[in-house]
């Protein structure tokens, strides 16, 4: 009944939407990662499917079920999701990166389980290269949308993001507040444009925020109801 109800208004869109954590393996047995539970880009594409957008998802792994009607790809490494993006970036109208991209890999995998010997272990690290930034340097008519996961001066590392990575909008996520980010079923976040406008959007569903933030980014194209 609710999808019947559903507007059709993103008809002709075709959206990238991409999810979850990426894990950076450092030998068969372990990996580096994040607590994100993909909830949040999924919803997007539920929600952008829904209102007949033509939908690909990249996403990490979740114990999410593909959604139906959503193009998804799977990838585990930020290595992999960005060759999935760049495959997937032609044709696309809006882009949404909600996943939780590790922002370095170790700088080897062993081929063989690191067995335990010294007391202290080091870890050498090499940054990850950031997919949403190369995105922003060729983005074109593209809408691109980011996510800012912050647990200190959200308004200004949010627009930081928003202006180096050349993004159209950010959500920008207080990771600390109750009820917001990692693994819940709901998100208090606050919504940066390019023009300084903040919107701030109280506590609420994962869905419901999916729709806004799909209301918004069309609504930027002159395309959508806003
Ligand atoms: N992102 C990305 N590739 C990376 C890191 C992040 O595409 N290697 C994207 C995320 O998908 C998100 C946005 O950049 O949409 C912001 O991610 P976040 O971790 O909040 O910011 P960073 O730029 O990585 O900066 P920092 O972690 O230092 O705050
Ligand atoms: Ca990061």
């Amino acid at each position: 009944v609710l999808a019947a109800l559903t507007a059709k208004d993103l008809v002709g869109e075709n959206i990238l939407i991409t999810a979850g954590p990426t894990r950076e393996e450092l030998d068969p047995v372990r990996y580096i990662s994040n607590h994100s539970s993909g909830k949040m880009g999924y919803a997007i594409a539920v929600a952008a499917r829904r209102r007949g957008a033509r939908v690909t998802l990249v996403t990490g792994p979740t114990c999410l079920a593909e959604p139906f009607g959503v193009e998804t790809v799977q990838v585990v490494s930020a290595l992999e999701m960005r060759q999935a993006v760049m495959d997937k970036v032609s044709g696309s109208t809006i882009i949404i990166k909600a996943a939780a991209v590790a922002d370095y890999r170790p700088a080897s995998r062993a081929d063989l389980k690191i067995k335990k010997s010294a007391e202290c272990l080091t870890l050498e690290l090499e940054k990850n290269p950031d997919i949403l930034g190369e995105l922003g340097a060729i983005k074109g008519e593209k809408i691109l949308v980011g996510f800012a996961a912050e647990t200190e001066d959200l308004i200004g590392n949010a627009g930081k993001k928003l202006t180096e990575k050349n993004l159209d909008m950010v959500v920008a996520n207080d990771i600390s507040l109750e009820g917001a980010g990692f693994n819940v079923d709901t998100n208090i976040v606050k919504l940066l444009f390019r023009d300084g406008k903040v919107e701030d959007l109280p506590l609420m569903g994962k869905l419901e925020l999916a729709h806004i933030i799909l209301d918004r980014a069309a609504g930027l194209r002159g395309t959508g109801i806003k």
